[in-house]
Parts: C-alpha cells; structure tokens; sequence
C-alpha cells in the first residue's frame, strides 16, 4: 500500500480521541498564573500512532495528564469515543519514564491487577496477564520482582501491564527516555510489533525527534509560549511518509531525514546568537586561548 493510500485509510476511521481548544493554566506563585497549553485542537484516529515533541516546557506532560484525566483542563474539550473525559478511567492506559511497577508485586501480579479490578476471576486473570507478558517476551520472568528486573525489561512489562486493562487508547510520556540507546531501540521496534497485534490507538510523548518519526503515523509538534499564544501550542502535524512496517533500515532514507530536518526547523528555528550579550567569566590567563 503506497503512503497516501495508508493515510486516506487512516482518515476514513473514527475518530478515538478529539481535542478542541485545549487550554491549561495553572496557579502560579505570588498569586500570577502559569500558561501551559494554548488551544491545542487535534484527533487521533483509531489505532493511529501520534508521537508528541517539543522543547522542554512546552507542555508535553501537562497534555497528557490531561488525556489521563489527572489534570483538570482550564478550557476547551476532551472527547474520548464521544465521551468527555473528566477523570481518570479504564478507557486509557498510561506508560510514564519513571519506572511505575508496584514493587511489592511480582511481575504477573503487577500485569494481573487492573484484570482485577475489573473483576476476572483469579484464574482467568492469570491466564491473561500470562498471555500479556508472552506478547512483551517476558512470560519466563513472571514469578520475579520488579527489582529484579533491568530497566527495558521493566517498561515492557508496564506496557504489558497499561494494555492487559483493554484501554482504548495507550498513553506514553517519555517511556523509554531513561534506557540506553541500544534498549530504547529495541523497545522502540518492540512497542511497534505489540501495537501490529493490538487493537490500541498511541500518543506518545518523546523529547527525541528520530523516535518521534520513526514510531509514527503523525508527529504533533507543540512549540512554547510566545507573544501571541501565551501557552504551548500546536505548530504543526506532520505526516511521516514512512511505510508500514517499519524498519530500522528507514532511519537512512531520504523521506525520514527530510521529514526529521522539518521537525528540527520547527523546533529549533535558526537563531544568531548574540555572543556579546553572554556573560563573561574570566578564568583563564591571556595567552590560554583555545582556538
Ligand atoms: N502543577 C503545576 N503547577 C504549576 N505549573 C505547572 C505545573 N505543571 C506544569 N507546570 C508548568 O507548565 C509548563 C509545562 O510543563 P510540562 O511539564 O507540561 O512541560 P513538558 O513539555 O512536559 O516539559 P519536559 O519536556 O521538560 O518534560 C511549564 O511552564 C511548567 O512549569
Ligand atoms: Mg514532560
């Protein structure tokens, strides 16, 4: 299927989630108000893949905080399936950096909760959370705790974890931002095959913009605050022109490097910077000069 015909496909799904004129301010210190989104309107589509850059501060974590239904939004709406979101539910499961696994748990155990808490009897429960760590490849480390565990081993199993709770939509804040690269690239085209085998939707927020491309079907770029959007707010959704599957090998094709070179635009907009304007330090003897 060429890349057009995927995308055409893709627009003709419903649409899972819906975000119009998104806006969160939060209380500021001395009584002032912190900005954090600006009118962010977008849809992701059914088992869409949108990944989610931006500078530091844009309010990446504050958007998706808000999908989760941790944080209250000051204005504008969020529709999950037609339904406004207002609180935490089973509809969305949720991967953050931090490694989130209760420790007091075993691996399975871990897996087996949110099946708990919707009341699957025990057996059924286990057979399942079974079938979950199969598909993240840890069903051998089921009985172990998640001290035990490296770092890549333990988000596979919170994804395994996010997904046994059949959420609608699986949210990801960074989720592989503290692995090493090796790992991360690894859990990157691990997450890519569960989501072949899984009826799931994905927004995904990552400071990294190669992940961001080669993960997704679209990239939605927020930029920070400026004089006139006094949040972060949305610059641009880009339609990565990657086929699907995807391989390692794309990373070196044209279409991913221009693509990757607009996001880095958009990010970074070329800047002169002003050297004189840098304080200096002098802690070196005249004579040390370095060029
Ligand atoms: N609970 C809060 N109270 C006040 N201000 C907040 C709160 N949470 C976030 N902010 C502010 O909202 C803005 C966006 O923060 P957010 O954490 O969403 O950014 P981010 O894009 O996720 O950054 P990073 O890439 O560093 O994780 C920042 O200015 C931050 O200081
Ligand atoms: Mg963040």
């Amino acid at each position: 299927m060429s890349v057009s015909d995927r995308f055409r496909r893709i627009a003709a799904r419903p649409v899972v989630l819906d975000v119009q004129h998104l806006g969160m301010a939060f209380p500021g210190s001395g009584g002032g108000v912190v900005h954090a989104l600006h009118d962010v309107s977008f849809q992701v589509r059914r088992r869409e893949f949108v990944t989610v850059v931006g500078a530091s501060g844009c309010g990446k974590s504050t958007l998706v905080r808000i999908l989760a239904g941790l944080t209250a939004h000051s204005s504008g709406e969020v529709l999950l399936d037609g339904r406004p979101v207002n609180g935490p539910g089973p509809d969305r499961g949720m991967v953050f950096q931090g490694y989130t696994l209760f420790p007091w748990l075993s691996v399975l155990k871990n897996v087996m909760f949110g099946l708990e808490m919707q009341e699957v009897g025990h057996d059924a429960a286990r057979a399942e959370a079974l079938q979950w760590l199969d598909l993240v490849g840890l069903a051998h480390k089921a009985e172990a705790w998640p001290h035990q565990l490296s770092g890549g081993q333990r988000q596979r199993v919170a994804i395994a974890r996010a997904l046994a709770a059949k959420p609608r939509i699986l949210l990801m804040d960074e989720p592989f931002g503290a692995l090493d690269p090796q790992t991360r690239a690894n859990l990157q085209e691990h997450l890519l095959q569960i989501w072949s085998h899984v009826d799931i939707t994905i927004v995904f927020i990552t400071h990294d913009i190669d992940e961001a491309v080669w993960l997704a079907d679209r990239v939605l770029v927020l930029q920070p605050p400026d004089a006139a959007h006094p949040g972060g707010w949305l610059r641009e959704a880009v339609e990565v022109p990657l086929p699907v599957p995807r391989t390692r090998a794309m990373l070196a094709s044209d279409a991913f490097r221009a693509t990757r070179e607009r996001i880095d635009a958009l990010i970074h907009p070329p800047q002169v910077h002003a050297a004189e304007r840098l304080p200096v330090f002098k802690l070196t003897q005249a004579g040390d000069e370095i060029l």
